[in-house]
C-alpha cells in the first residue's frame, strides 16, 4: 500500500503580546494554527520586558501543539521560517547560552545616556543618512547599550566575545539550532540603529560612537536561505531546515504579495506599521519616515519607507484593561456604530511618545472636543478613529517623499478585522482599502520566505496563482467633511505636542 505524505512549511510569528505557529500547505492555505500569551514584565513605568527563556519556551510550546493538533511528522516540514518583534534586545552567554537579563522590548523606556548624547554632538545626519533611521531609544542601539551600561561587567565581557547580541529572530534561531548559528536577516538588522543600509554590513563608525563590540553582534544574511537546521529532539527526530528570518512587519508585506515597487501595507497590531516597498535603491525620507531593509531575496535586497506608529491596536487594549470600556475586541466596534456624536472628540494615543512623522518621544496621551453630553461609546470611536488619522498621517508623508499616487492600501493584522474601522480608513485617507483574506498575513510571510528559499514554491508568480483576494473598502465620506474632521486631528496633535509636563 502507497502513502501519499503531503509536506508543508512551519511559520513562526513571535510578537509583542503572543507566539504563533501556523502550518501552511502548498496551496497556501493555513492548516493549522497555535497561539500563546508573551508575558510581559514592566519593572517600572514605561519599561517593557520578556524574560528571553519564557519566550523561547513559548515557542516551542505553540510548534508542538501545531505538529501535534495537525497529526503531522515532522519529515513532512520542509522549513521553518521565523518572524518577529523587531528592534526587541537580548543579549545572552556564548557559553551557556542564558540571558544576562530581561530582553528589553521595542517600545520600552530604558533610556541610555549615550543616544541623546548623540543628538546633542550632531551625529543625527550622519545615522540617518547610514542606517535610514532617527536617533531613538526604539532601537536595539539604544537598548545594548543600556544592557552595557547597567550589567555588571557586561562591556568587558562583551569585549572579549563571551557575549552575544540579538533580536528576537536572532535568539529563536540560536536556540532552534541548539547554539549552532548566531545570525540575523537584513530586515531585522536595518532596525538595530548599526548596520550600514548601503554597504550592507554593521557599520564600525558607529559602533565606535556607541561603544559596542562587533565581536557580540550576528552575521547578517539574507531574509530567505537555509542558516542551519533545528536540532533532533525539539522536532521529534528531523532535522529541518531554518530557511527563513525576517522582522514581522516586513514579513507582512512579503504575505500581502508586496513585491513591487509602490505597494503600500498597513498591519494593524498592537502599533500600526505602514511600509511601502521602494524597490532596490534606499529613499532617504525628509519627513520623518524611516528607510528600511524590507528583505533580501534570490541575492537582492528590497528597501521600504516605513510609518511606526506605536499606539494602535494597544489603545483598544487599554479600552478593555484600564478603562473598562468595552468587554471585548468586537465591542469597540459596535460602540463605535453606536456612537452618535458628530466625530468631535479626538483621542491622541500618545502614550509612549509619538512616532512616524512627529517622532516625540516625550508626548503624552490627551483627548479633546468632550463636552457633557459626551458618552463612552463617543469616546470608544474616538480612539479607532485615532488609529485611521494616524495612518493617513504616515500615507501624506509617503506621498511627499516619493510623488507617488498611491492608490491602495492593503490591510492587515488583528485590528484590520474591524469593519467601522477598515471603513473610517477609507473615508478618512480617499483611498480603496485591500484587506487581506487572512488576518495571519505575518505568518504568510515567513511562509512564503521559506518556502522560496527550500523550492517549496519555486518564485513569485507561483505565489501570485494561490494567493487569496481578501475584501475590498471603498470610501464614502464627502470631500468636506473629509477635509474638516482630518483638520481637527491635525489640530489635537498639535495641541498634544505642546503639552510637556
Ligand atoms: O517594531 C515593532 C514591531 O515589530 C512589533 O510588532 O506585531 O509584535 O506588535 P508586533
Amino acid at each position: 500500500m502507497a502513502f501519499v505524505t503531503e509536506h508543508y512549511i512551519l511559520a513562526v510569528d513571535q510578537g509583542t503580546t503572543a507566539s504563533r505557529a501556523v502550518i501552511i500547505n502548498k496551496n497556501g492555505r493555513r492548516v493549522t494554527a497555535a497561539s500563546q500569551p508573551l508575558t510581559q514584565i514592566n519593572r517600572h513605568p514605561g519599561w517593557v520586558e520578556h524574560d528571553p527563556n519564557l519566550l523561547w519556551n513559548s515557542v516551542q510550546s505553540v510548534i508542538s501543539t501545531v505538529l501535534i493538533n495537525a497529526g503531522i511528522h515532522p519529515d513532512q516540514i520542509d522549513g521553518v521560517g521565523i518572524v518577529t518583534q523587531r528592534e526587541t534586545t537580548i543579549i545572552w552567554d556564548r557559553q551557556t547560552g542564558e540571558p544576562i537579563a530581561p530582553a528589553i522590548g521595542w517600545q520600552s523606556k530604558q533610556i541610555d545616556k549615550r543616544t541623546p548624547e548623540l543628538i546633542e554632538e550632531g551625529y543625527a545626519d550622519l545615522i540617518h543618512e547610514k542606517t535610514g533611521l532617527f536617533i531613538n531609544s526604539y532601537f536595539s542601539a539604544a537598548k545594548i547599550r543600556w544592557l552595557l551600561d547597567h550589567v555588571d561587567g557586561a562591556q568587558e565581557r562583551a569585549e572579549r566575545g563571551e557575549l552575544c547580541f540579538g533580536t528576537v529572530d536572532s535568539w529563536i534561531a540560536w536556540k532552534l539550532s541548539g547554539s549552532a548559528i548566531h545570525v540575523t536577516d537584513y530586515s531585522n538588522a536595518s532596525r538595530t540603529m548599526l548596520f550600514n543600509i548601503h554597504t550592507l554590513d554593521w557599520d564600525d563608525e558607529i559602533l565606535k560612537l556607541m561603544n559596542i563590540p562587533r565581536v557580540m553582534l550576528p552575521t547578517v544574511k539574507s531574509s530567505a536561505e537555509v542558516y542551519g537546521h533545528t536540532q533532533n529532539y525539539q522536532f521529534f527526530g528531523a532535522e529541518v531546515p531554518i530557511a527563513a528570518l525576517a522582522g514581522d512587519q516586513q514579513a507582512a508585506l512579503v504575505g500581502q504579495m508586496g513585491f513591487e515597487k509602490g505597494i503600500v501595507k498597513n498591519t494593524y497590531g498592537a502599533g500600526a506599521f505602514i511600509i511601502m516597498n521602494t524597490g532596490t535603491t534606499p529613499l532617504i525620507s525628509n519627513n520623518g519616515l524611516l528607510t528600511t531593509i524590507a528583505y533580501g531575496l534570490n541575492g537582492e535586497v528590497k528597501y521600504a519607507l516605513e510609518g511606526s506608529i506605536f499606539v494602535a491596536g494597544s489603545a483598544i487594549g487599554w479600552l478593555h484593561d484600564e478603562m473598562k470600556m468595552i468587554a471585548d475586541e468586537p465591542a469597540a466596534k459596535r460602540a463605535a456604530l453606536a456612537s452618535t456624536n458628530d466625530d468631535e472628540v479626538y483621542m491622541v494615543p500618545a502614550f509612549s511618545g509619538l512616532g512616524a512623522p512627529y517622532w516625540d518621544e516625550d508626548a503624552r496621551g490627551a483627548v479633546y472636543g468632550i463636552t457633557r453630553g459626551t458618552t463612552q461609546n463617543d469616546f470608544v470611536k474616538a480612539t479607532l478613529q485615532s488609529i485611521a488619522y494616524q495612518t493617513r498621517d504616515v500615507i501624506e508623508t509617503m506621498r511627499k517623499d516619493t510623488n507617488l499616487a498611491i492608490p491602495q492600501l492593503k490591510a492587515d493584522g488583528a485590528s484590520s478585522r474591524n469593519t467601522y474601522l477598515m471603513q473610517f480608513q477609507a473615508d478618512i485617507l480617499n483611498m480603496e482599502i485591500d484587506r487581506s483574506a487572512d488576518e495571519e498575513t505575518t505568518a504568510l510571510g515567513a511562509a512564503y520566505l521559506a518556502g522560496l528559499a527550500v523550492g517549496f514554491w519555486s518564485d513569485a508568480d507561483t505565489l501570485a496563482t494561490i494567493y487569496q483576494d481578501g475584501k475590498t473598502f471603498s470610501p464614502k465620506m464627502n470631500a468636506d467633511r473629509r477635509q474638516r474632521l482630518y483638520h481637527g486631528w491635525q489640530t489635537a496633535v498639535k495641541a498634544t505636542e505642546l503639552f510637556k509636563l
